[in-house]
């Protein structure tokens, strides 16, 4: 694992966090969902992780009552299985606790091993597929993990 220097992105990050999105295989997000989430007024609401000053992976994310919920996640390919995705959910964690939410809650297309692969060893739990859950008409598999997490390897 590399540490990675985890911190809010700010709107100037904008164009390079678009820019990972796009390399991560599903719809893009778009560059409104990112301007709304760095500019939110609680502030953190997309973690970048930072190897060497370079942006290369994030986690955008709000709270819904007592849950936080994980909207986008994506590591820059040429940077993926160095435990970024891994520190950016721990930096979550810590985010959500201290801001009193009880877990963490996403969803995942289950065809997508590798972030159900992470989900997993992070602790979550599946908790049932809904159909049509995206805008393309995919499936969207619920996925929860009690705060304080269970991580289930070394990190
Ligand atoms: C899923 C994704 C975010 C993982 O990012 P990452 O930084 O490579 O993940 P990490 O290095 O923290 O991986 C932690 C653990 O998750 C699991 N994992 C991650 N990628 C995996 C893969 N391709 N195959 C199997 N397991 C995988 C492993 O258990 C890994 O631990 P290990 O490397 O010690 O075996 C990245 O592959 C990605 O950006 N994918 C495209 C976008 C996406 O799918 N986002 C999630 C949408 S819900």
């Amino acid at each position: 694992m590399i540490i990675a220097d985890i911190r809010p992105c700010q709107a100037g990050h904008v164009p390079e966090l678009e820019r990972i999105d796009s390399l991560c295989g599903s719809p893009a997000w778009g560059r409104g969902p990112f301007l709304h989430h760095v500019a939110s007024d609680a502030g953190g609401m997309v973690l970048g992780a930072f190897l060497k000053g370079e942006l290369r992976g994030f986690l955008a994310w709000e709270m819904r009552g007592e849950e936080a919920w994980i909207l986008r996640l994506g590591v820059h390919p040429e940077f993926r299985r160095l435990g970024l995705a891994s520190q950016l959910i721990c930096a979550l964690e810590v985010l959500a606790l201290s801001q009193g939410c009880a877990r963490l809650c996403l969803h995942v297309r289950s065809w997508n091993h590798p972030a159900r692969a992470l989900y997993l060893s992070m602790g979550f739990r599946s908790m049932g597929v809904q159909e049509g859950y995206y805008s393309d008409g995919e499936a969207g598999e619920l996925m929860t993990a009690s705060l304080p997490l269970e991580v289930l390897e070394d990190l």
